[in-house]
């Protein structure tokens, strides 16, 4: 079973039902913010529907097709991160969110790097996918610190809210991967 603690301050843990009130308060306390990026926001109502979104997580976990992490700062749940699976292409993609009062201390790309080195070491991918909206510099400044080629642009590949976004994909082959 995955777990990391990349530092002091950091953990990187699966998320387990236990969790979903604690991850609800999470979403709950900044809302407004989270829906900008990411779509699922408003229709997450409750305790019961996280417990539902990390019921199929752990489903995924144990077939082989995800890898859905808490991340803990000091102790605190604070934001996730996880890595959807394509084995037949040894492929992966990675997503991930943190709770305003976490950011701008570099947690995710910390947790980004985590995970790419366990996609690319135990996991054995050949290639990890980011996409994030065109607009969304924060998502995309973590790709590019760690060094991913950004590809292209998927034109209103994503509906947020009430409105189409165009993503930027960047990518990273295990033969390019240094740990950046
Ligand atoms: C995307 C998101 C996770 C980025 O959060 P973040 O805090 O900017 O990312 P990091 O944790 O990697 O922190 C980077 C920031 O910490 C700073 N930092 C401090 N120490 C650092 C370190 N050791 N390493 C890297 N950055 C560090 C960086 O300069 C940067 O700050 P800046 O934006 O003022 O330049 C966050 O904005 C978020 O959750 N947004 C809403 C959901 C979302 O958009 N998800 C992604 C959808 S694709």
């Amino acid at each position: 079973m995955f777990a990391s603690r990349i530092d002091d301050d950091l953990e990187l843990r699966p998320l387990e039902e236990r969790h979903a009130q604690e991850l609800f308060e999470v979403i709950d306390q900044d809302r407004k913010d989270l829906r900008t990026w990411l779509p699922w926001v408003d229709a997450s109502r409750s305790a019961d529907d996280i417990a539902a979104f990390i019921g199929s997580a752990r489903q995924k976990l144990a077939v082989g097709r995800g890898l859905t992490c808490g991340i803990w700062h000091r102790g605190r749940l604070v934001g996730v991160i996880e890595l959807r699976l394509d084995p037949a292409h040894r492929a992966g993609e990675i997503g991930y969110w943190l709770g305003r009062e976490a950011r701008g201390q570099g947690s995710m790309t910390r947790a980004t790097r985590a995970l790419v080195d366990h996609g690319f070491g135990d996991l054995g991918l050949h290639r990890i996918v980011l996409r994030a909206a065109l607009g969304n510099r924060a998502s995309r400044a973590i790709a590019e610190r760690l060094g991913f080629t950004l590809e292209g642009t998927l034109r209103e590949a994503e509906w947020v809210n009430d409105h189409f976004e165009d993503l930027a994909v960047y990518a990273m082959l295990r033969r390019e991967w240094h740990g950046a």
